[in-house]
């Protein structure tokens, strides 16, 4: 893994990325970096150099750009370049490779304004070298236009580098599956899951086009230069399906296995599914820590379907782990220790079990009744991630605090707050209701894709607000143990929210340093590179930088659950915490109380089942996953990782 930037992208050969022996299942050259910052840095130096040469040789250089959330650091670290270091982009020509349809310019959501929010507005690039397909061209013009842009691209000599991303569905550029490997640029019908991945930056997939204009396969193929970026664990599969598996127009990224010159730049959650990573073993030598090993057995008994006490030696051998077999000496003596280590992970005890022996227990037993701090990103991931942990933690008598981190007020619908603001009118008849008038009148004569005004948002946030309080009575926590943090990162009206600022981490510790907490339980999406969850892990864990060298934190530790969308895999899980089926129908309960978020929710994500059932369903299939690795059988369980800091 690369996490200097001392190498161009160039200069990391095959070789390096991977020895042959380890690569030998993959068909696209790629280069995984720790994380996508350092990787945006190689790339942009990549492209300033290509302007640099193209600049000694008084040539123009051809840049196909692309949108979306993967390139913006490559163009934040191009921008600084110019500032900086003086590159210029007098000589560049750039073509983007395509817009919505029908779309504005002015829209906040169209590329063109994307573009020349990231780029074009921050250089010297002249406009008329600046070329993104038009969303505004009418139905009969569309077709003639897309092969103008398609000869434009030709007359100024072919793209000399393209950037791309890559959609979840495999799409490049919009070039979604079934498009054609000789595809130039075209209209095109928009996926659903393209859709719904675009649905929050538009407030909503309703709102999102279901066509766009886009370069065609043919087009991208033809650039001399191709460079792709994946981040983050969403991107992992078809990451993988597109590097290692068979050339298909159902993932049509995979026709960039037969250009010569094309490098995927991936951070490590977005190659986390690759063979080599993924299934070391499989593929080459390994050095078998705890971890490592771990994950290999519980791999091996889903591949076998197996239990764990039933793996025999030639399971072993047989699937690439003979050198772990060799290491601890029989399979038997693998089994039971790797059995044991799950069973440990099990407690129904989850703030520590009184009075017992806790040497293999996930949690200590003293102090017998624990300050517990929860902290939850929007006012509802609380019990849909741990609430029948939270139940227990209750019910064991621990005190317990819950602090919500944002008011998640973008999340609730127009006719939400509205039905709130017309009960709050009518209840109020008699006095004067100008205030309450006012957001009723806001909210009505609301254009789409606007950002709500304060008073509206406000709203919107108590209404998010009650719910949790409802949630919280339920579960028997007193009022004052539940916290609005209202970090002002969140506070913005729109998706785009504000970097993490010096007060967001004076709230944080605030609260950490008034309960003093021995427990915190926190949302630990890692992998989540844009959103709220990973905003609000950050600033946990600036806190935490701040607080640690206090006495009280050495009593302090701090369990992740994940959110809404995903649950840790069983061979990370350090604290399992099963549930009865009337916790989990208590659970359901407790959920139930957000009912700005039932139904239809706003952010739905290409998962259309409510919240309740996504929890439900993820919280049986771990239970029965313990229960096909031979472990009890349980009806839900609940998952958390500790966090070391
Ligand atoms: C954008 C484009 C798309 C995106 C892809 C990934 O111009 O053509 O193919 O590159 O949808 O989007 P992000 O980077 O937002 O994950």
């Amino acid at each position: 893994m690369k996490d200097t930037q001392q190498a161009t992208l160039k200069n990391i050969k095959y070789q390096e990325a991977g020895k042959f022996e380890d690569t030998r299942f993959e068909k696209i050259h790629n280069v995984i970096f720790s994380n996508s910052n350092i990787a945006s840095k190689t790339v942009a130096r990549e492209i300033a150099d290509l302007i640099l040469r193209k600049q000694k040789e008084r040539k123009k250089c051809v840049l196909g750009l692309a949108t979306g959330s993967s390139p913006i650091k490559v163009y934040e670290e191009l921008v600084r370049m110019h500032k900086e270091e003086g590159l210029s982009f007098s000589n560049v020509i750039t073509f983007n490779l395509d817009e919505y349809y029908p779309m504005d310019k002015s829209n906040i959501q169209s590329y063109f304004y994307f573009m020349h929010e990231h780029l074009f507005n921050h250089v010297d690039i002249l406009p008329e070298n600046v070329h993104i397909p038009n969303g505004t061209v009418t139905s009969s013009e569309l077709h003639q236009y897309c092969i103008e842009y398609e000869n434009m691209i030709e007359e100024n000599g072919g793209i000399d580098l393209q950037l791309l991303g890559i959609g979840r569905t495999g799409h490049i550029g919009f070039n979604e599956p079934g498009s054609h490997f000789n595809s130039e640029t075209r209209s095109i019908t928009l996926d659903y899951i393209t859709r719904a991945d675009a649905a929050s930056a538009f407030l909503g997939i309703d709102n999102v086009p279901k066509k766009a204009i886009t370069m065609g396969i043919r087009t991208v193929r033809k650039a001399k230069r191709i460079i792709l970026l994946a981040w983050g664990h969403n991107k992992s599969l078809v990451i993988k399906k597109t590097i290692e598996g068979e050339v298909s127009s159902k993932v049509p990224a995979t026709y960039l296995q037969h250009h010569k010159n094309t490098t995927f730049v991936l951070d490590a959650e977005a190659a986390s599914e690759l063979t080599r990573i993924n299934t070391p073993w499989l593929v080459g030598p390994c050095i078998w820590d705890d971890k490592l090993s771990s994950k290999a057995i519980i791999w091996l008994c889903q591949k076998t379907g197996k239990s764990i006490l039933k793996l025999i030696d030639e399971d072993y051998n047989d699937n690439g782990m003979s050198s772990l077999l060799a290491e601890e000496g029989s399979s038997y003596d693998l089994n039971i220790k790797m059995f044991n280590k799950v069973q440990h992970t099990i407690t129904g005890w989850p703030g520590g079990k009184p009075n017992a022996d806790d040497t293999s227990r996930p949690e200590r037993a003293i102090p017998t009744k624990k300050r517990v701090l929860i902290f939850s990103p929007h006012p509802d991931d609380d019990v849909i991630s741990m609430g029948g942990t939270f139940d227990r933690l209750v019910s064991q008598g621990h005190e317990v605090h819950i602090a919500y981190q944002t008011s998640g007020n973008i999340a609730v619908s127009d006719y939400e707050a509205l039905k709130f603001a017309e009960v709050s009118k009518e209840m109020n008849c008699n006095k004067d209701d100008t205030f309450i008038s006012t957001i009723i009148e806001q909210i009505k004569s609301k254009k789409e894709n606007v950002i709500d005004t304060i008073e509206v948002r406000k709203l919107k946030g108590l209404i998010r607000k009650r719910e949790s309080l409802a949630a919280t009575r339920y579960l028997g926590v007193p009022d004052e143990n539940v916290h609005f943090l209202n970090l002002p990162f969140y506070e913005t009206g729109s998706i785009k929210k504000n970097p993490l600022g010096k007060e967001d981490i004076k709230i944080m510790c605030k609260i950490i340093e008034d309960i003093k907490p021995h427990q915190i339980y926190a949302a630990g999406d890692l992998a989540d590179p844009h959103g709220t969850h990973r905003v609000s892990l950050n600033a946990l864990f600036e806190s935490l930088a701040v607080l640690k060298s206090k006495s009280f934190m050495n009593d302090c530790w701090v369990w992740l659950y994940k959110g809404a969308w995903q649950e840790w895999e069983i061979h990370e899980i350090d604290m399992a915490v099963p549930m009865s089926p009337d916790q989990v129908l208590k659970k359901r309960k407790a959920i139930f109380f957000h009912q700005s978020q039932k139904d239809g929710v706003m952010f739905q994500g290409s998962d259309i089942r409510e919240f309740w059932m996504r929890a439900e369903d993820r919280n049986t299939k771990t239970a029965e996953k313990y229960k096909e690795l031979g472990l009890a059988d349980y009806a839900a369980i609940e998952a958390f990782v500790r966090w070391h800091y």
